[in-house]
């Protein structure tokens, strides 16, 4: 924006975002605040590809874009639905759902991510709103939604223990919740020490048993994964009924190097997988 079209709000806006910015410091866990540090260190390699995720219109999932039609993890129409994304990153996911009619929300606890998506916004002109928040404290009344999704986002970066009740809260009786998380077989088959230019292993690296935090060599990040009985009494706990757990497989022709995972591996085992849920009436 040049400077004569300078937005008069801005630095209000500037004034509360940094008065929002010092809230969440004083109440971010270690691990929220050093996901959003290196979020925000990474949000200008995002920055270049998010123009090219905004352009498309269909919705798609994970790093070989398989396009929700084969894979039939959103609901059937999303059209009139309040939805929220829950660690929204550039908020492409969220724009694709507001193309087909939905309502969507964004929440990501990076402010750089989220000035990308304020970006994108505004030149595709695709609007809604965009909160700097924490997903494991949601800043919305009970029953708020009818869809609650996750590509990569607080499914991998929240602890669950604490994502899923408020993603469960916020749900209204019969909403669903779906989300994208690596596969457990790849994350057993890497190791401690491992980077992320480690080819994932043929071979179990770490217990399976009590998996929980994740920290890596090469950044300073912390993920979260569970094992699969973890994940289902989770989930039931908090009255979510498992609708499909949806792994994925590179589409035949694909030739795409995925991070981390060689294409004959992915083959051979799932390296991404879509937990499908929903809250019970
Ligand atoms: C990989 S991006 C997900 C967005 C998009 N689907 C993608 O794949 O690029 C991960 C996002 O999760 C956000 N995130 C990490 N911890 C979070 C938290 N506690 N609450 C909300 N968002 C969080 C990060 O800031 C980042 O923008």
């Amino acid at each position: 924006m040049s400077e004569a079209r300078a937005d008069p709000f801005d630095k209000l806006r500037a004034g509360y975002r940094s008065a929002t910015l010092r809230k969440l410091e004083r109440t971010l866990t270690d691990y929220a605040q050093r996901n959003r540090d290196v979020w925000d260190a990474w949000a200008a390699e995002y920055a270049e590809w998010a123009p090219r995720a905004w352009a498309g219109n269909e919705p798609s999932w994970g790093e070989f874009s398989i396009p929700d039609r084969e894979l039939g993890a959103l609901p059937e129409s999303v059209e009139g639905m309040d939805a929220i994304e829950l660690g929204c990153g550039t908020a492409y996911f969220s724009a694709w759902l507001a193309k087909l009619g939905a309502h969507p929300v964004g929440i990501d606890n990076s402010p750089n991510q989220l000035e990308t998506a304020r970006r994108m916004q505004a030149k595709f002109e695709v609007e809604f709103p965009l909160h700097l928040g924490n997903a494991e404290e949601l800043p919305f009344p009970d029953a708020s939604f009818d869809l609650a999704i996750s590509e990569y986002g607080a499914s991998i970066w929240c602890d669950p223990n604490k994502w899923i009740p408020e993603a469960a809260r916020v749900l209204r009786p019969g909403g669903q919740l779906v989300f994208l998380v690596n596969g457990l077989i790849k994350m057993l088959c890497t190791g401690e020490d491992d980077t992320v230019a480690t080819p994932v292993d043929e071979c179990l690296r770490r217990p399976y048993f009590e998996m929980h935090r994740f920290e890596w060599p090469d950044d300073d990040s912390v993920e979260f994964h569970l094992g699969y009985g973890d994940w289902i009494r989770l989930l039931r706990a908090n009255d979510f009924e498992i609708v499909e757990l949806i792994e994925l497989r590179p589409p035949v022709d694909s030739t795409r190097v995925a991070q981390q995972v060689p294409l004959d591996w992915a083959r051979q085992w799932p390296c991404e997988e879509i937990w499908k849920v929903r809250k019970r009436d």
